[in-house]
């Protein structure tokens, strides 16, 4: 364990600092989270999983990176779970080998088949969708789906980030799942002719160019509404965030298009038999709870709530797509991005 925490510089101190001011908690052992999440989003998630059991946890915190670092420590990496977002992310984990497999009912039960890998290499534990920010102001209806953003009578009216962005890919590749490459390909040029600029910007800044009247819809997932909404720091994010409505994509047929965040064991897991523990405890309505209030994402189980916030966007009716599908989708719509010429904006 020494041996681990030495590797684990960061967290080191703390874990240390456990030994003599909590014996009996380092006692239950520890285990090491690997994480793309904000330490500050996972805390109250981790500090009510060490009240119920006593595990310390140790987080390192990494903007980029995070799978190259485990696969450069070899067997000797100090990772035991890891926390990251977006299905492309998971499923490139499992793809360079650094995860490994569970299948505890305790955590299948919990997750939904299509929100997880189906060798258990990794579970989602949120969802967000994906959704249209449209103008109160000047979009009238209240429907819609992903097929009519190609419909001219949109042209000039859309705006959206990087064709090329994972939570953009998802999307795209969730179009090729239901209706072929063909029709995909077809509908990102339709869409590309309606976009109001070049692909620009985060999510936040499509409801921002809404706000400023540069377009009228704008593609964005669902949390960052609430990120806006309650934007003490940068308050005029309040104000892009009310200058919108949410509209949830093909509501009335399958779906709309939802993406996870999500956890994976890590492959060479000394702290394995905690890790599990950690993953039971984040798939049980509590730990969902707690972390969806949070982020405001959805809880991914059964029977579980997501904060008023989230409520107040509207019902979801997720569209039922297995994620690996859209996983595997995924390369084609990057290559569609490129030919379509997406990421030139509309033809002038
Ligand atoms: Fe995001």
């Amino acid at each position: 364990m020494t041996h681990a925490i030495d590797r684990f510089r960061r967290a080191g101190i703390a874990a240390f600092s456990l030994t003599f001011l909590a014996g009996p908690a380092l006692a239950e052992g520890e285990v090491n989270i690997y994480s793309y999440r904000q330490p500050d989003l996972i805390e109250p998630l981790l500090d009510a999983f060490t009240e119920q059991t006593g595990i310390a946890t140790n987080v390192l915190f990494l903007n980029k990176g995070l799978e190259e670092k485990i696969e450069a420590e070899g067997v000797n990496s100090p990772a035991d779970l890891i926390f990251t977002v977006d299905i492309g992310r998971l499923s490139n984990a499992k793809a360079k080998g650094i995860t490994q497999p569970v299948s505890e009912e305790a955590i299948n039960a919990n997750i939904p088949e299509q929100f997880r890998d189906p060798d258990g290499h990794w579970f989602g534990l949120t969802t967000r969708g994906r959704v249209v920010y449209a103008s109160k102001e000047r979009v009238g209806q209240d429907t819609i789906t992903y097929e009519e953003l190609a419909d001219p009578k949109w042209k000039g009216k859309i705006c959206i980030r990087s064709g090329q962005h994972a939570y953009n890919l998802a999307l795209f590749a969730s179009m090729i799942a239901h209706h072929g490459e063909d029709y995909t390909k077809t509908w990102l040029t339709g869409l590309k002719n309606n976009l109001a600029r070049k692909p620009d910007g985060n999510d936040r800044a499509q409801a921002k160019a809404i706000y400023a009247g540069e377009c009228d819809l704008g593609i964005g997932n669902t949390y960052y509404v609430g990120l806006m909404q309650t934007n003490e720091k940068e308050p005029e994010q309040k104000d892009w965030a009310e200058s919108i409505k949410v509209l949830f994509p093909n509501a009335e047929d399958r779906g709309t298009h939802v993406n996870i965040s999500g956890m994976a064991l890590a492959k060479h897991a000394p702290n394995k038999d905690n890790a599990v523990k950690l993953m039971e405890f984040l798939a049980s309505s509590q730990g969902q709870e707690i972390y969806a209030e949070q982020v405001f994402e959805y809880p991914i189980g059964p029977g579980t709530e997501p904060s008023d916030i989230v409520k107040g966007f509207g019902d979801i009716k997720p569209d039922s797509l297995p994620l690996d599908e859209i996983a595997n989708n995924r390369k084609t719509a990057s290559e569609l991005v490129d030919t379509t010429g997406f990421q030139d904006g509309p033809a002038s």
